[in-house]
């Protein structure tokens, strides 16, 4: 029988798809119904569950300071991120997030949507658009969730990603673009021919927009596209008023305005990915021209820092990208694995190896191609790379430090790694931790029948309580 998925049909529409989610995976979503502070108190409670290893959905009714419920954390869990890509185990999301993201389908223009249900072109205040602090250490609140959206209009094609964004004034918000993406490329452009750049921010929209909008594709390919992938069906878009920019039309709040490329806004610091404070920003300024909103909007907000929402939303699309990539390439790995512990930083490859020096050839590769990573460590196929634990018992155990690293300098790295220079270059190295040929250790090791008399015994013991010895 075909598999139904209850996610499919939720109009790409964050309403609807929290409606459906609720209703059948109840289990999977915290409703927070008494008020909590706008200032850090729901990063706090994300936190305190995390610690209890517990990542739900989270819907706050009531945040002090906002009139408009909250949602949160929506990407902190793998097996929430394979229900949002038609119930995939969390072992899965890569082959399904390639599969659909690679079938391109261009969006379709709609005359309204709910976004379209408020517009004010002037007297508005950017103060009406909800935002919470979210560290101590924070400039101030910040919109987590801030998806900028901007159109080459020669090349005729648009690109979507992420920015932190404050607010800088009645109409102004500061933004960063240190990632130096295409974003960044457009605005240098746009600074060549001496103007400014129309953009629209986006906060709050169906998860599976936001996951199209952290992919890094090729320039010149559009996010907007892969969301279509992503959604099976044409992300639906209405125009901007004044920049005629495509949008998505069930978005929660949309700003249309201009990137300033001279003016600067200050910025930061902001709890980063990497799990400190950072302000390294390129302080952009965007002068807001249009708020957009629907009647009744939602805060969709993600988790700053680095939490288990800020790592896989930022991550997925490219885990995705290099596991494809190196299990063509390189057909003896037979597992990929970037842990959580490492933030962007660190991966973990189990191949099988047919040829000595070939755990290396995988690591200079998946270092060559990943432009966040520093560290890849290389073990055999039979260590459970998920498994931090298991990775350090196979580099405390297989590797030789004066033989078994790869490392190459002055490369360009991550701008808000806090152990690299602000000019931005890093060092990265691969650590060779399988076994090798020359390799004689004997595996200490129980026989089956052992294991099974204990699994009974244990079994007969089930139930007993210890007593102290007398
Ligand atoms: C939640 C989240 C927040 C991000 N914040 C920023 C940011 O503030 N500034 C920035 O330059 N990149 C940020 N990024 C990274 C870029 O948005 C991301 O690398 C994007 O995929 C680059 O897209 P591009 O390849 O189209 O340039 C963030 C990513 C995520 C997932």
């Amino acid at each position: 029988m075909a598999r139904t998925d209850p996610l499919a049909d939720t109009g790409q529409d964050l309403h609807r798809f929290i409606a459906a989610y609720r209703e059948h995976f109840a289990q999977d979503l915290l409703t927070v119904r008494e008020p909590v502070g706008r200032d850090q108190d729901v990063t706090a409670v994300v936190w305190a569950l995390a610690a209890q290893g517990r990542h739900p959905a989270l819907v706050f009714e009531q945040v002090q300071g906002l009139d408009t419920p909250l949602v949160t954390n929506l990407f902190a869990s793998r097996e929430r991120v394979g229900r949002m890509l038609g119930g995939v185990p969390p072992a899965g999301i890569h082959a399904e997030y390639q599969a659909r993201s690679r079938r391109l389908l261009a969006p379709r223009e709609v005359s309204e949507g709910a976004v379209t249900q408020v517009v004010q072109s002037e007297g508005f205040d950017l103060a009406s658009v909800p935002t919470i602090k979210h560290f101590a250490t924070d400039r101030g609140p910040y919109i987590t969730n801030a998806v900028v959206i901007a159109e080459d209009g020669e090349g005729g094609f648009g690109n979507v990603s992420y920015h932190r964004s404050m607010l800088n004034g009645p109409q102004e918000i500061g933004t960063s673009l240190h990632s130096r993406g295409h974003l960044w490329r457009m605005l240098q452009a746009a600074q060549a021919k001496g103007r400014p750049l129309p953009v629209a921010m986006v906060i709050g929209a169906h998860p599976l927009f936001m996951l199209a909008a952290a992919a890094r594709l090729p320039y010149g390919v559009d996010e907007r596209q892969v969301a279509g992938g992503l959604f099976g069906a044409p992300l639906e878009v209405v125009r901007t008023p004044r920049h005629g920019i495509a949008v998505p039309a069930h978005a929660e709040f949309v700003l249309e305005g201009v990137i300033d490329p001279e003016a600067r806004a200050e910025e930061g610091p902001f709890g980063e990915f990497t799990g400190y404070s950072s302000d390294r920003s390129t302080n952009n300024l965007l002068r807001v021209q249009t708020l957009m909103r629907r009647r009744d909007p939602w805060l969709l907000d993600v988790v700053g820092g680095n939490s288990a929402e800020h790592l896989n939303l930022g991550r997925i699309p490219r885990e995705s990208e290099m596991v494809e990539k190196l299990k063509e390439r390189f057909p003896g790995v037979t597992a990929v694995h970037y842990p959580s512990s490492g933030t962007h930083f660190h991966a973990y490859v189990a191949l099988k190896q047919s040829r000595p020096g070939e755990a290396r050839q995988v690591m200079l590769g998946l270092l060559g191609w990943d432009p966040y990573l520093k560290t890849v460590i290389a073990v055999d196929e039979d260590v459970d790379i998920t498994r931090d634990e298991e990775v350090l018992w196979a580099l405390a155990t297989h590797f030789q430090p004066h033989l078994d690293i790869v490392m190459v300098g002055g490369l360009p790295g991550s701008a808000l790694d806090p152990s690299a220079s602000g000019a931005g270059t890093t060092s990265r190295m691969g650590l060779d931790a399988t076994r090798g040929p020359n390799f004689d250790g004997i595996r200490a090791r129980l026989d089956e029948a052992a294991t099974a008399r204990a699994a009974d015994l244990l079994a007969r013991l089930a139930g007993h309580t210890d007593r102290p010895l007398p």
